[in-house]
C-alpha cells in the first residue's frame, strides 16, 4: 500500500504550478494544506556519524545540539538531532532494547531499566526534534563494519540482535510511543552483511541472514522482501506514533542505493539514500551527488533523494577547502537533499559555520515547490543544473567545475527557458549581480568551484512549461522493465529527466534533448495538473506512436487522432492528472522518451 502521503503529495504539488503559470504570488496561490506531508521540505539537522562513528556519547550529542541553537543554525532550519549507530547494548528477553547507559547516562532509570525518553525530552526542551537509528535486519552496520568498536552490542547471539527484524511493532512502540522520537534512520546491514559465508557468522558471532541485499547487484537482491519489510516498519511506526497521540514520524531509509531502493522507497518513507556512505573526499561527494542527480522525477514535497550527510567541515571540505565546501553545499541545495550536518560543531571554525548557515543557499534547498534540479548539460568537467523555484519566473542555476583545472563556462538563459532580454542574475553566495550579456552569463571557475546563481526574467515561451522544469509534479507509478545486469556503477533510472534510463542522451537530430522525459519500457508516470493546463504536447521517442499511451484523468486518449508525425497534442483542460505510459516492447538497454514534453496553459 502506498503511504497516504503519496496522495497528499499530488495535492500539495498542485499549488506549485499556480506560481509557475499564473500571475498570483506564491503567498496567495497556495491554499492551506491541512494534510501537509511529513517533511514537506528536506530535513535539516545534525547526526554524529561522520564526526564520531560509534565513539560518541550523550554529552557530545547534546553539546552539538546546543551549538545548533547558539550558532543560529536551528533558526535556519537545522532541527533534527539524530542518534546514529551504537546506542544499544542488547535486546532483552522481553523483546525491549536496553540502552547503553555508558553512552547515554540519562537513560539509566535504575533497577536495570533504561529509556531514551530523558534524552528526547532534553532535545525537545531545546526546541529541537529527535531522531533514532535502527536496522531493518537482525544486526546493525557497526557489527559488520566496526568490529573493533568499543560500543558494539553485548551478550549472547540473540541478545546482540538489536535490529528490528521480527520486532517491528515492539520497537516502534518503544521509539515513538514510550520515547517520543520524531524521526528514524533505518539501516540495512542486517540484510546484507550477515550471509552464511560472512566471517563473523562462521565464527558463531551472529545468526546467518539471507542475504536479501547483495551490494551492487539489485537483480540478485530480494527486492520485494526488502521493500515489504520497510513498508511494514513504516506502518508500525505510524501506528505507534498515532497510539501515543504523536504526529507521523519522518522515515529515512538507508539501503545505500541498493536493492533498487530509490525506485520504491517514496511509497514508504520521506527520504532514502541513493548511494554508499559519503567520505570526506571530492570524488566521493561527486559520486554520491550523481546518484541523486539522475533521480529528479522521484523527489517532491514529502519525498527526497538522499545522497547522504554533509561532509562540510571534514577532510577535503574543511577550513582549508572552502571552495569545495561551498560546492558541496551548493550541490546538495540544488538536489533538494537533506542537509544533515555531520561535523563537530563545538570545533567548527566560523568559515564552516557560515557555509552551513548561508540563508540564501538554504532557501534554495528548502524551496517550497520541491522541484529537484535537473541536469541541463554535462561537457567534460563542466556541468549545469537548473532548479525551478517557487517564485514566478525564478530559477537557481549551478555551474559546476568538477575538475582540477580552471574552467570558463557560459550559460545561455534561453536554455533555462528565459527570454534573452531582461534576465537578471545574482550570485547566491555573495549576493552580487552577475552580468547577463545578450542572454549569456559567463563565469570563470576555479578548480572544483561551483557558481550558484539565482536568475529571474521573462519566460522564453509564455504559457509553456516543460515537464522537465517541474519534476515535483511527477509521481512514478510503475518502474517497468529492469535490465538484469543493472548495477550502482551503471545506474538504470526508470524515469530519468533529460536522458534515457541508461543515462544516454535523447538525440533529436544533432541535439540532445535536455527536456525529454526518459522512460523504461512499461513504466508509467502521473503528472499532477490540478486543472491548470490546456494541452499536453510531446514527441514520443524511440518507438511507434501507437505504442505509447496517454491517460487524462484515467481515461485513455486516442493518440492517432490528434497526433501528427511531429508528436501528440492532447486536450487536458480542467484535468487533474495526466498519465504517460511507455511502450511494452523491451528495446534492449535503451528505453523510450517523451521528447520536449510540455504543458500549455
Ligand atoms: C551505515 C550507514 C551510515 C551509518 C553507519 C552506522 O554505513 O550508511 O550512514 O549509519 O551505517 O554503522
Amino acid at each position: 500500500m502506498p503511504k497516504p502521503d503519496m496522495i497528499r503529495r499530488i495535492s500539495a504539488s498542485c499549488a506549485i504550478a499556480m506560481a509557475l503559470v499564473g500571475a498570483a504570488s506564491p503567498a496567495t496561490a497556495r491554499p492551506a494544506d491541512p494534510a501537509a506531508p511529513v517533511l514537506r521540505t528536506p530535513p535539516m539537522g545534525w547526526d554524529p556519524w561522520n564526526a564520531f562513528r560509534t565513539v560518541v556519547d550523550e554529552a557530545k550529542i547534546l553539546r552539538n545540539a546546543e551549538q545548533l541553537n547558539t550558532l543560529g543554525l536551528s533558526a535556519l532550519g537545522y532541527r533534527y538531532v539524530i542518534i546514529d549507530d551504537g546506542w544499544w547494548v542488547k535486546r532483552r528477553q522481553d523483546g525491549s532494547i536496553q540502552v547503553r547507559t555508558t553512552m547515554f547516562p540519562s537513560a539509566d532509570l535504575g533497577g536495570g531499566r533504561t529509556s531514551l525518553r530523558p534524552f528526547v525530552d532534553r532535545v525537545h526542551a531545546m526546541g529541537l526534534k529527535a531522531g533514532i537509528y535502527t536496522d531493518i535486519g537482525r544486526n546493525a552496520c557497526s557489527q559488520a563494519w566496526d568490529p573493533d568498536s568499543p560500543n558494539l552490542p553485548a551478550g549472547s547471539v540473540r541478545e546482540r540482535e538489536i535490529g528490528s527484524f521480527d520486532h517491528q511493532p515492539g520497537d516502534a512502540r518503544q521509539f515513538f510511543g514510550e520515547w517520543g522520537f520524531d524521526y528514524i534512520k533505518i539501516d540495512a546491514c542486517g540484510l546484507a552483511d550477515f550471509a552464511p559465508d560472512a566471517k563473523a557468522v562462521q565464527a558463531g558471532q551472529y545468526r546467518a541472514f539471507g542475504p536479501w541485499v547483495v551490494r551492487d547487484q539489485p537483480a540478485a537482491s530480494r527486492v520485494d522482501r526488502v521493500a515489504a519489510l520497510y513498508a511494514a516498519f513504516g506502518r508500525a511506526a505510524r501506528s505507534a506514533a498515532a497510539a501515543a497521540g504523536r504526529p507521523d514520524p519522518a522515515i529515512s531509509i538507508c539501503v545505500w542505493g541498493e536493492a533498487d531502493v530509490a525506485d520504491w522507497a517514496h511509497q514508504y518513507s520521506e527520504l532514502w539514500r541513493t548511494s554508499p556512505d559519503i567520505r570526506p573526499t571530492w570524488a566521493s561527494m561527486l559520486k554520491n551527488f550523481d546518484t541523486a542527480a539522475s533521480r529528479a522525477a522521484f523527489a517532491g514535497p514529502g519525498n527526497w533523494n538522499d545522497p547522504d550527510m554533509l561532509e562540510v567541515g571534514n577532510g577535503e571540505f574543511d577550513r582549508d577547502h572552502l571552495v569545495e565546501a561551498r560546492s558541496h553545499m551548493s550541490l546538495w541545495a540544488m538536489l533538494a537533499a537533506p542537509l544533515i550536518i555531520s561535523t563537530d560543531l563545538t570545533k567548527a571554525p566560523r568559515a564552516i559555520i557560515d557555509i552551513l548557515g548561508n540563508r540564501d543557499v538554504i532557501a534554495i534547498d528548502q524551496d517550497r515547490a520541491g522541484n529537484q534540479a535537473t541536469v541541463l548539460d554535462r561537457r567534460g568537467d563542466g556541468q549545469v543544473l537548473v532548479r525551478t523555484l517557487d517564485m514566478p519566473n525564478t530559477k537557481a542555476v549551478a555551474l559546476i567545475n568538477r575538475g582540477n583545472r580552471p574552467l570558463t563556462m557560459t550559460f545561455d538563459v534561453r536554455d533555462g527557458h528565459f527570454a534573452a532580454e531582461g534576465a537578471v542574475a545574482r550570485d547566491v553566495w555573495t549576493g552580487a549581480a552577475v552580468p547577463v550579456s545578450q542572454g549569456r552569463v559567463q563565469v570563470a571557475l576555479a578548480p572544483r568551484e561551483t557558481r550558484l546563481l539565482r536568475i529571474s526574467g521573462q519566460p522564453l515561451d509564455p504559457g509553456t512549461v516543460f515537464v522537465q522544469e517541474i519534476p515535483a509534479r511527477i509521481s512514478v507509478r510503475d518502474t517497468g522493465f529492469k535490465p538484469a545486469d543493472r548495477s550502482l556503477s551503471r545506474p538504470w533510472v526508470p524515469v530519468r529527466i533529460g536522458a534515457l534510463p541508461d543515462g544516454s542522451p535523447v538525440r533529436v537530430g544533432e541535439q540532445s534533448d535536455a527536456t525529454a522525459v526518459g522512460m523504461a519500457p512499461q513504466s508509467r508516470i502521473s503528472i499532477a495538473l490540478d486543472g491548470r493546463f490546456r494541452r499536453f504536447q510531446a514527441e514520443p521517442w524511440g518507438g511507434k506512436l501507437r505504442d505509447f499511451r496517454v491517460l487524462v484523468d484515467g481515461r485513455p486518449v486516442a493518440l492517432g487522432g490528434r497526433a501528427s508525425r511531429a508528436g501528440v497534442d492532447v486536450d487536458v483542460s480542467s484535468a487533474a492528472r495526466l498519465d504517460l505510459i511507455a511502450p511494452r516492447m523491451v528495446n534492449p538497454g535503451r528505453g523510450y522518451a517523451w521528447s520536449r514534453a510540455r504543458l500549455i496553459s
